[in-house]
């Protein structure tokens, strides 16, 4: 009976050890870690000053936000883990139920200092409150970063164009023999996480992101920085339907304009609207591309050559319109003087025939020298009395004239003068000198935006 009963005690005393009860703060009791500990804060995290921190760093692309060519900004949503050993903080595991981690807020322990150099706006995006403590010291902290920062971008190729952005990341205080920093996965591992987690489906595709390590030297100090380059590549879809299409449409309608006739000045309407119309896009690029840029976008050449192309076609527009408007004053001059000398000579014939009737009417028909209208004047001659004659021959003069003036007209329109034949000839080499510029130059920019 005694035997049971100290068997039973040892069972039961067996159980209520295997049922001992643990929680975190035991763990935080037994490393004394409180938030008024300074202990913990203040210093970096080594028993022995000698002993540099290893930092591990890892960050994955989750978004891209933005990327502006006109203020030069790229702005990426990224996962950052930082990983580091803390020399302080150790307990054994089986004393404490087998806890092998505990969570605490960030603000207890110290963290290492690390900054992007590319930052122009600190994050305001709500921080993730605690971190990962293991039991053998290694601390884990996780951190969502929306990093505003300036990128060098090359906007020669736009909208063609791949950019490459890097964020470099070092401790701000910290040289190498305090503190080492290491990428905690490659550029592989690192681009193909971000390519599995990437939410955006913007205007920019990334293709990469990798990794490099540089040592930074000032005054015989280094500091270990990690260099994160993001490429990315812009759909240029969007860019080719709003601009580089109109802009070729407003071409072929320029183009086009060259069978519109030339005589009454629609044409030059018409070249007029098409050239403003062009300049309203030229404004949109305004909005999107940086004004400063050491090599000229590729865009710029396009739009600024075509532009003067149709400057050029509204010149020489405007030239042939001109050489037509001179060859119809021309014309209308010759009328006019012969029309004048006719008047003259009525005049004085009126004048001839208060004296002698009957000798004017053939007078006026030798000046006149018309073979055609001779046998009329004499019918006339020959039938008509005096009196009635005068009329008539009035009458005859103003059929000539008329005769006359629809012969020009006839001929304006038809043959023409030197100045028409010459605009004719300036329209058709310029035509050919415009489709041969237009294509040589579409093919070239065409291989330059491809390389
Ligand atoms: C915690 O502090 C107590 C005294 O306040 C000390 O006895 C104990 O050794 C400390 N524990 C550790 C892990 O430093
Ligand atoms: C930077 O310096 C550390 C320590 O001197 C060295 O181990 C490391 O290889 C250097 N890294 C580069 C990229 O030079």
């Amino acid at each position: 009976m005694m035997h049971l009963a100290f068997l039973i005690l040892i069972v039961l005393t067996d159980v209520a050890s295997s049922q001992k009860v643990c929680s975190y703060q035991d763990v935080l009791d037994y490393l004394n870690l409180t938030t008024d500990n300074s202990v913990f804060k203040l210093t970096r995290p080594v028993l022995d000053y000698t002993h540099p921190t290893i930092v591990q760093l890892d960050i994955i692309l989750y978004a891209i936000l933005a990327v502006i060519e006109k203020t030069q900004t790229f702005i990426p949503f990224v996962w950052a883990t930082l990983i580091w050993n803390n020399e302080r903080i150790s307990w054994d595991p089986a004393h404490f139920c087998g806890i092998t981690h505990i969570t605490i807020p960030r603000e207890i322990l110290w963290k290492p200092d690390l900054f992007i150099y590319e930052m122009i706006q600190t994050d305001d995006s709500p921080q993730n409150a605690y971190i990962y403590v293991s039991y053998d010291g290694i601390i884990t902290s996780e951190e969502d970063l929306k990093i505003v920062s300036t990128c060098k971008m090359d906007v020669h190729k736009f909208p063609f164009d791949t950019q490459k952005c890097n964020i470099t990341i070092g401790s701000a205080i910290h040289c190498v023999n305090e503190m080492r920093l290491l990428p905690f996965s490659n550029s592989s591992r690192a681009t193909q996480f971000s390519r599995e987690v990437m939410k955006t489906q913007g205007e920019w595709e990334f293709l990469q992101l990798s990794i490099s390590k540089v040592n930074f030297t000032i005054e015989n100090r280094q500091w270990e920085n990690l260099i994160y380059t993001f490429t990315m590549k812009r759909r240029p879809l969007l860019h080719v339907i709003n601009f580089l299409l109109p802009i070729l449409f407003f071409l072929t309608l320029d183009l086009a304009s060259f069978f519109i006739a030339d005589h009454r000045g629609e044409k030059l309407g018409f070249k007029v609207t098409v050239l403003l119309a062009i300049s309203v896009l030229l404004l949109i690029l305004n909005d999107i591309l940086p004004s400063m840029s050491n090599k000229t976008p590729l865009i710029a050449t396009y739009c600024i050559v075509i532009f003067a192309l149709m400057l050029l076609s509204l010149l020489e527009t405007i030239l042939v319109t001109y050489l037509i408007e001179k060859d119809s004053q021309v014309k209308l001059k010759v009328k006019d003087k012969k029309k004048k000398v006719k008047r003259d000579n009525s005049d004085a014939d009126l004048r001839r025939q208060r004296q002698t009737c009957c000798s004017c009417i053939c007078k006026v028909s030798s000046e006149e020298k018309q073979h055609e209208l001779l046998p009329a004047v004499e019918e006339v001659n020959n039938s008509v009395h005096t009196g009635e004659s005068h009329v008539l021959l009035l009458i005859l003069e103003e059929l000539k004239e008329l005769k006359k003036a629809l012969n020009l007209h006839l001929c304006g329109s038809g043959e023409g003068g030197k100045y028409v034949q010459w605009a004719a000839r300036i329209n058709r080499v310029f035509f050919i000198f415009y489709v041969v510029t237009v294509s040589l130059f579409l093919t070239l920019i065409y291989t330059e935006w491809n390389t």
